[in-house]
């Protein structure tokens, strides 16, 4: 199959590098990033280019586009690639509607009958302080639309309410989501989907805060690893059944079927698992930790998907465990420095070698490879188990140097 994955970052090479290991693939980037250029060829066409992108695809003859980040599938790139006849696993608008829109989600979880926690739509700051009553600690506000993870507010009083709600409505207008604030461990659970089928994903966690234990302001992902651990038994089944499943049915029912990846994040509360939010999408850096562990023929399953026959015969998890650690600019996610020079990663491992260091910020310079971006690399380990998996990341971590290069010490152990 000729195969176009669309993106730059992480989560992106990590899917080219799952495809690349089943099936003898031709690969196609756009626009791609330098490590993704070592196993497919890259176009300079960007990723929210809907029109660009689908003249790409048409001329290339791909069998199959993979989308990566939510932006493309919000704005439509599954139903223009399917007025154009080429399959995409990615969800048509209506249904990136679960990500593009919270209040959407949250509606049809109601309809599916799906755990979350209860909750109502504003579009004035003053519906919002008379519905929360002063009492912060106990709500979430959320931006209705796609809001670059920047979206969700925690507000522990009333200065930083204040704060948020300037945010959330600028210029006085908006459109907003006040929820009931869940306390628990999260977890990202991820399907492969196509209509009322699903292939579950084992769990993982992303560690969102910049620094070790927890602290710092929230990032796009300084790492994650799968399977997450301190998962109750039965998780996976139970996200089958009481989570995708149900959303599928209602959406077929609406007469939308979701094809691709779907992802729930999760929050296990005392009251029992809700889901927290919907993304249409791999998440990012989970798809590097989890991807790891995906064997067989990708692109037939993501092929199967798009077609509306989901056969995932062809595919399996491996068992063990993996990780992934951002190595990042200094500064990130707030102003930081890039065309700082990369070395040590031919000497960080390979696939042979249970590593694999996926780029996200890079870009070619006078023939060297240079930091381009907040998150610069993924760096991924397998193992046995997720201790050794830990030790081969961190040690392929070592070996890596860039001016201002940073990364939590402490990923998988909190
Ligand atoms: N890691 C969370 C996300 O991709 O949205």
């Amino acid at each position: 199959m000729r195969i176009l994955v669309i993106g730059s970052g992480g989560r992106e090479h990590a899917i080219v590098h799952a495809l690349s290991r089943g099936g003898g693939h031709e690969l196609h980037a756009a626009p791609g990033n330098p490590g993704m250029a070592a196993t497919c060829d890259c176009h300079p066409v960007r990723a929210d280019d809907i029109e660009g992108l689908v003249g790409l695809s048409s001329r290339l003859g791909a069998d199959l586009v993979v989308p990566g980040p939510e932006a493309p599938l919000v704005a439509g790139i599954a139903d223009a690639l399917e007025a154009a006849g080429t399959p995409c696993f990615g969800p048509s608008a209506a249904c990136a509607m679960l990500e593009g829109s919270k209040w959407f989600a949250k509606e049809l979880m109601a309809a599916a009958g799906v755990p979350t926690a209860p909750g109502r739509l504003f579009s004035t700051p003053a519906g919002v302080l008379e519905a929360a009553g002063g009492s912060w600690g106990g709500w979430v506000l959320k931006d209705d639309g796609l809001a670059a993870g920047k979206g969700v507010f925690l507000p522990d009083g009333d200065g930083e309410a204040s704060e948020a709600l300037g945010r959330l409505f600028p210029g006085g207008r908006g459109r907003v989501v006040l929820e009931k604030r869940l306390h628990g461990r999260e977890v990202s659970m991820m399907a492969l989907c196509s209509g009322e089928e699903a292939f579950v994903l084992p769990p993982s966690r992303d560690h969102k805060r910049a620094f070790d234990g927890d602290r710092g302001p929230n990032t796009g992902g300084m790492g994650a690893v799968c399977p997450a651990p301190g998962i109750p038994e039965g998780l996976s089944d139970w996200a089958l059944s009481s989570v995708f499943r149900p959303v599928l049915e209602e959406l077929h029912r609406r007469g939308t079927d979701y094809r691709g990846v779907l992802y729930a994040g999760l929050i296990l509360a005392h009251e029992g698992p809700a889901v927290l939010e919907f993304n249409c999408r791999f998440g990012d850096p989970e798809a590097q930790a989890v991807l790891a562990l995906l064997e067989g023929d990708a692109g037939a399953a993501f092929l199967s998907c798009a077609r509306g026959n989901p056969d995932f015969s062809g595919i399996g998890i491996l068992p063990g465990a993996s990780a992934c650690v951002v190595m990042a600019s200094e500064g990130y996610p707030g102003a930081y420095r890039s065309g700082f020079r990369i070395d040590g990663i031919d000497s960080a491992g390979d696939d042979d070698t249970g590593v694999t260091v996926f780029h996200a910020g890079t870009a070619m310079s006078d023939g060297s490879l240079v930091t381009a971006g907040g998150r610069v690399l993924g760096v991924t380990g397998t193992g046995a188990g997720l201790g050794e998996a830990l030790a081969k990341t961190y040690a392929a971590v070592r070996t890596i140097t860039f001016r201002g290069a940073c990364w939590r010490k402490d990923i998988g152990a909190t």
